[in-house]
């Protein structure tokens, strides 16, 4: 294990035209866990995040509430902000892609990709509304699939064959903006010549990415890398493109350069020697995007691309994970089941999330399901049955028998051990993103904590004066195996981590301190650390949900 790694983590930019619901949280509790595991592991790990401010939607939405864009990305960024800290999301920054050390920076690197000879303008044809006086991105034209005739289809592909296409190819197209009929209209474009980088693509995605998702990848190189068209035409929310009239920087272009231009209004727009390392020469520093499956080609393909074209350091991996359903199905607003964050929250401590997200991550990107009932079960067998009991059903003894001292010798140091000895099984379930198998790892010990209690029976001991020493001790073994366990869990459970290290009385633990025994010291007052899941609280949060 190296020592001391310099890491730079991001997270997937929320869009700023909507709230948080709770798939989001699957990306930022499963990059939140990984970053705080080499926090308390002792490296140097930042993480960065920002809300994705541009683009037509976030430009309809204002117009829709009668706000101006950047009033809309404000109030929808802040509660972004809000939602990060209520699920302990341990972000060093959080701003959106619209500060001005962004527009800078895209700038910079647009400069650098025109000066490299990446970029080249050509004319293209587009839906045009023409009551609304712009060009339709894909999204806004529906009508009837030109391969299979379905109706009520959108501009790119259709939802009932599959078949991808251009708007213009739609038969009986309609505007969503205006319910016209749009017409088509010639405009000059620029793009970025991704083709060129397709063998320095091929390499660093082989050397740098999953094999899940190099099967993947290979296909859509098969079908060739096209050209990327990064311009809009106005009426757009976004950065001007320098040098040119009325023309923007496609969404998309901007908002993977928001994580350097989050991690320069971190660093007061610090162009020094760190910031070179961590984004240009990438000496001795790694660089790791946390993203879901469905952005892949934008992190793995243009970003990497636009990175090299413009003199800056690739990635050194991107971890991709599934979708979020909701007992087994997709998220539903009419079924209540696009649940708001904010929401959830109200209703179940966000650590409860965290916990039965990390039950189900694992490596690959396969999509995890959020099953109601599984959920409040799992949760109160695990963490209240298993886990806390181990504290509830200990600490009383030491209370009553030894003004709340521990004992000052561990009568089993063997069951210790083993506890400990699992660490580095852990460390790695924790850093290859197997979270899932840690938190199983994690439970069987909880088990056999459980279990060390029931064969020595504390309860028994305590009803003879002669025997409420041995009590205390065997309550004492239970409270060191206790706050392992605590250990262990604390990059997935942070907030319920906090309660227990006030109870345990000790510091913030570190990784290193796994084997600091408790012994004779002074055990705090046990409080109600959680409480139970009830049914209940989940069927007023769904009906708050539906819409
Ligand atoms: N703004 C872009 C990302 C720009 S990154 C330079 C975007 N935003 S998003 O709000 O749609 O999604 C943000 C992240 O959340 C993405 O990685 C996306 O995959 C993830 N998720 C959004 N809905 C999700 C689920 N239902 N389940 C799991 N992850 C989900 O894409
Ligand atoms: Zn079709």
């Amino acid at each position: 294990m190296k020592s001391n790694r310099n890491i730079l983590v991001t997270s997937a930019l929320p869009y700023a035209n909507a709230p948080l619901h709770i798939g989001h949280f699957v990306e930022y509790t499963q990059t939140d866990i990984w970053v705080r595991y080499h926090r308390i592991n002792g490296h140097s790990c930042t993480y960065i995040c920002a809300s994705d401010a541009h683009g037509t939607p976030t430009m309809l939405k204002a117009e829709e509430e009668g706000i101006t864009p950047e009033k809309l990305v404000e109030k929808n960024s802040s509660s972004h902000l809000n939602d990060f800290k209520t699920y302990r999301i341990s972000v060093d920054n959080y701003v959106t892609t619209h500060v001005p050390e962004n527009k800078e920076i895209t700038e910079e690197i647009y400069n650098k990709l025109k000066k490299n000879n990446h970029i080249y303008k050509k004319n293209i044809k587009q839906s045009f509304d023409d009551k609304k006086k712009m060009f339709l991105p894909d999204r806004y034209v529906k009508g009837t699939c030109p391969s299979c005739g379905a109706k009520d289809q959108y501009g790119d592909s259709c939802e009932v064959c599959g078949s991808t296409y251009s708007p213009m190819q739609l038969i009986d197209p309609i505007s969503v903006i205006s319910g016209t009929k749009p017409t088509v209209k010639g405009s000059e474009h620029i793009f970025f010549k991704l083709s060129e980088f397709e063998d320095e693509l091929k390499l660093w995605i082989s050397k740098n990415m999953d094999i899940t998702l190099v099967n993947k990848l290979e296909e859509w190189f098969k079908q060739g890398l096209k050209d990327w068209d990064i311009s809009r035409d106005s009426p757009y929310f976004g950065f001007p493109i320098p040098e040119e009239k009325n023309k923007y920087f496609y969404v998309w272009f901007d908002a993977p350069i928001g994580y350097i231009g989050s991690y320069l209004n971190f660093t007061n727009n610090q162009k020094d020697e760190e910031f070179y390392n961590f984004w240009q020469s990438g000496d001795n520093t790694e660089l790791y995007h946390f993203i879901g499956k469905d952005i892949v080609y934008f992190h793995t393909l243009f970003w990497p691309a636009v990175l090299s074209g413009a003199g800056y350091r690739k990635p050194t991996a991107v971890f991709v994970h599934g979708f979020l359903t909701i007992n087994g199905k997709k998220m539903s607003k009419s079924k209540g089941t696009f649940i708001n964050a904010s929401i959830f929250a109200k209703y179940f401590d966000p650590d409860f999330l965290r916990y039965y997200f990390a039950a189900k991550l694992g490596p690959t990107p396969d999509d995890l399901d959020l099953n109601i009932d599984d959920f409040i079960a799992r949760i109160n067998s695990d963490l209240v049955g298993k886990l806390i009991n181990i504290a509830s059903r200990s600490s009383g003894f030491i209370h009553k028998f030894n003004d709340g001292l521990l004992a000052d010798k561990l009568i089993n140091r063997k069951i210790v051990d083993v506890f400990l000895k699992k660490a580095n099984q852990i460390e790695k379930n924790y850093v290859e993103r197997n979270y899932a198998q840690a938190i199983r790892e994690i439970i069987d010990l909880a088990d056999q904590a459980n279990q060390y209690i029931d064969e020595e029976k504390p309860w028994f001991l305590a009803k003879d004066p002669e025997f409420q020493k041995k009590a205390v001790e065997v309550s004492t073994v239970a409270i060191n195996l206790f706050r392992i366990l605590i250990l262990y869990l604390k990059p997935v459970i942070p907030g319920i981590a906090e309660r227990c290290e006030s109870f345990l009385n000790v510091e913030s633990m570190a990784w290193s301190d796994k084997d600091k025994l408790l012994i004779g010291s002074k055990l705090n007052n046990y409080k109600n650390i959680i409480d139970r899941v009830e049914k209940a609280h989940a069927i007023k949060m769904i009906e708050e949900s539906k819409i």
